[in-house]
């Protein structure tokens, strides 16, 4: 067991500590817009074969590097082609992850052994500064064990991964919630992998044609190749059988209801006060960017509610309501049953 020690990004020496740890080759959590990160240098294989070990994470699920000026990109990347150059003028800094051709300094560890990396220019001040005050490219998946839903608070990443990293720098609590969206620019026409707080609508008013992959909405088909590796395993599972149900508020609240035994609910501000069963709220009906925001943090407190079953309303996918329902539905196991 190591000793997890727990830095403040609001203090500068704390920065440089948790950036030493890094530059000897050390896992620091760390705070990003978008969820918590576990991080390692980049350029440093055993480091980064590290990430794997204390997530618990298929060696075949690539890691994001994280930069803090786009001059970095140039080193990480074969060829910086001039769409990546108008997404990153519109979304970097952001929760904006560009996909494209590895440069050779890229270790296998990182791409997993695929020929492409996945690049990100968080927006947080403390992961930039993390970032800055090491000098080096940081290889950062979420902070979660394997399986768990991201962390969005320090405390999510000490419960995961704490006596198993080096350190973490508290920042607060994420402003987004979810992931970053992915954006595959080594496929054309681009191709969204991952639903994020940078919408498809926003992409396809920068690039024209985004083509959506089958696997944002749907179950990967039995033996086929997942575009993006993380999209094949199950993801943000709690301990319960999670079912979404789709249809108006009223229906959802007198199905609930008439379902009472071992059940609980995952629902919307407001839905509690009428609701008979154990209930977490997340966000409020219609309000994307709220649900977003606490989604992460609802789906780690279900397993205090003790019931077998939670049942969950189905958020609508349009703008970041899509990443929002992108996560959702891998927490149910794609089980969406249709009320009326
Ligand atoms: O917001 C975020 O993106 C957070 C913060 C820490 O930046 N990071 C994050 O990393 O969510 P992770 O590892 O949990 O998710 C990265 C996703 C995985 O689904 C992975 O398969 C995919 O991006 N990915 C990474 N590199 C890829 C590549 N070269 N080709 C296709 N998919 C890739
Ligand atoms: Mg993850």
């Amino acid at each position: 067991m190591k000793h997890t020690i727990l830095y403040d990004a609001s203090k500068q020496e704390d920065v440089a500590k948790a950036a030493r740890l890094l530059q000897q080759g050390g896992l620091v959590g760390i705070p990003t817009e978008t969820v918590y990160g576990l991080a390692a240098d980049a350029l440093n294989e055993e480091a980064c074969r590290g990430i794997f070990q204390a997530k618990g994470r298929p060696a075949d699920n690539p890691l994001i590097v994280h930069i803090c000026d786009i001059k970095q990109l140039y080193t990480l990347v074969r060829e910086v082609p001039e769409t990546a150059l108008r997404l990153a003028e519109q979304f970097w800094p952001g929760p904006l992850t560009i996909i494209l051709p590895k440069a050779p300094c890229i270790p296998d560890a990182v791409s997993a052994g695929l020929d492409t990396v996945a690049v990100r220019f968080p927006s947080h001040p403390a992961a930039q500064a993390i970032i800055r005050e090491s000098g080096l490219p940081l290889a950062a998946p979420s902070a979660n064990l394997s399986g768990r839903p991201s962390p969005t608070t320090a405390a999510h990443v000490m419960h995961d991964l704490g006596g198993k990293i080096d350190a973490v720098l508290d920042g607060g609590p994420c402003s987004v919630g979810l992931e970053s969206t992915v954006i595959t620019l080594a496929a054309d026409p681009p191709r969204l992998l991952r639903p994020g707080g940078v919408t498809l609508e926003q992409l396809r008013a920068v690039l024209g044609e985004v083509i959506l992959d089958p696997a944002v909405m749907n179950p990967l088909a039995e033996g086929a190749a997942a575009a993006s590796p993380g999209m094949k395993y199950k993801h943000y599972a709690p301990r319960a059988n999670v079912i979404l149900l789709e249809g108006s508020r009223e229906a959802f609240l007198r199905y609930v209801n008439s379902h009472r035994q071992n059940a609980g609910a995952l629902c919307y501000a407001g839905d509690e006060a009428e609701l008979q069963v154990p209930a977490v709220c997340c966000g409020g009906e219609g309000d994307s960017a709220s649900q977003a925001h606490e989604l992460f943090d609802a789906l780690r407190r279900l397993d205090g509610l003790g019931v077998s079953t939670v049942y969950a309303r189905c958020p609508g996918t349009s703008g970041v309501g899509l990443a929002v329902y992108n996560r959702l539905i891998r927490a149910a196991g794609f089980e969406v049953l249709k009320l009326e």
